[in-house]
């Protein structure tokens, strides 16, 4: 799939990997909805793009929001990819020191955001890309957002892990569902990335981050993701695969 002269949505798109990815996708001669709920963040990064880039306020998990952003981006011009980058996480175990269970809203609220609202812009972008005319065999593409986490979960990461575990198992069916669509789907896992998520942590925690990581030693950069997310679009080869982009981390249980 060319990027250039192509529509994409990126949600999350207003910072971190989201962020990198727009600039990846619109650097390469794209254009891109950058879909988020921070609107000061994603209205300057449409600004400072111009005619390359558009914000569209919006929850991920709602159905209506997600609809009005992909109805923006097929304004545009045939919506040729959707990446998910929305996600949130949180620390909690499944009971707490004093044995009291794990808050049960705190656990569907990560779900929500992180699997049902990559769900959500999976089936609605999917959808618009059905209608796409096939260039060079193929519709569209859906890039997902898991983690490393989905398969080595580390202490209080149950519901961060169980969000990203149910995009890995999504993406294997969803590219077969979509396969007569003409339409792809792979999910990255990355590791730990230098986000403004990370950005939060003070430096000697961020050296600890990284010095658990074998090689390269060091946070990945975010625009690392956006080139292997733009590689993905390129690459018309890639369907149905989950990726890990993590300098072969594999995360110890705390
Ligand atoms: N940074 C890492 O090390 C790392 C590692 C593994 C996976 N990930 C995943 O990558 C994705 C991006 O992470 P990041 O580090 O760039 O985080 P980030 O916090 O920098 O960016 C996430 C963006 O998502 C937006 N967002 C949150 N909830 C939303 C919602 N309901 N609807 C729309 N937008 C919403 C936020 O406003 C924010 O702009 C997340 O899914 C995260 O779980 C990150």
């Amino acid at each position: 799939m060319n990027i250039n002269g192509a529509v994409a949505l990126v949600t999350g798109g207003a910072s971190g990997l989201g962020e990198a990815t727009v600039r990846a996708f619109v650097g390469r001669g794209g254009r891109a909805v950058i879909v988020d709920l921070n609107e000061e963040r994603g209205a300057a990064l449409a600004k400072e793009l111009g005619d390359a880039a558009v914000f569209a306020k919006a929850d991920v998990s709602s159905a209506d929001d997600v609809q009005a952003a992909v109805d923006q981006a097929t304004a545009m011009g045939a919506l040729r990819a959707a990446i998910s980058c929305a996600g949130i996480g949180i620390g909690m175990r499944t009971i707490d020191k004093t044995g009291a269970p794990h808050d049960l809203s705190a656990f569907q609220k990560v779900i929500s955001v992180n699997l049902v609202g990559t769900f959500n812009v999976l089936r609605i972008a999917a959808s618009a890309m059905s209608k796409n005319e096939p260039e060079d065999g193929e519709r569209g593409v859906v890039i997902n957002t898991a983690s490393i986490a989905a398969f080595d979960g580390q202490i209080g990461q149950v519901a961060y892990s169980a969000s990203k575990g149910g995009i890995v198992g999504l993406t294997l069916p969803a590219a077969r569902d979509l396969s007569k669509a003409q339409v792809r789907v792979v999910t990255i896992a990355p590791g730990t990335f230098d986000t403004p998520l990370l950005g939060m942590l003070g430096e000697d925690i961020r050296a600890a981050l990284a010095a658990t990581i074998p090689h390269p030693s060091r946070l990945g950069r975010p625009s690392e993701f956006g080139a292997l997310a733009c590689h993905i679009i390129e690459n018309s080869y890639l369907n149905g695969e989950v990726i890990r982009l993590d300098g072969s981390l594999r995360m110890a249980p705390r």
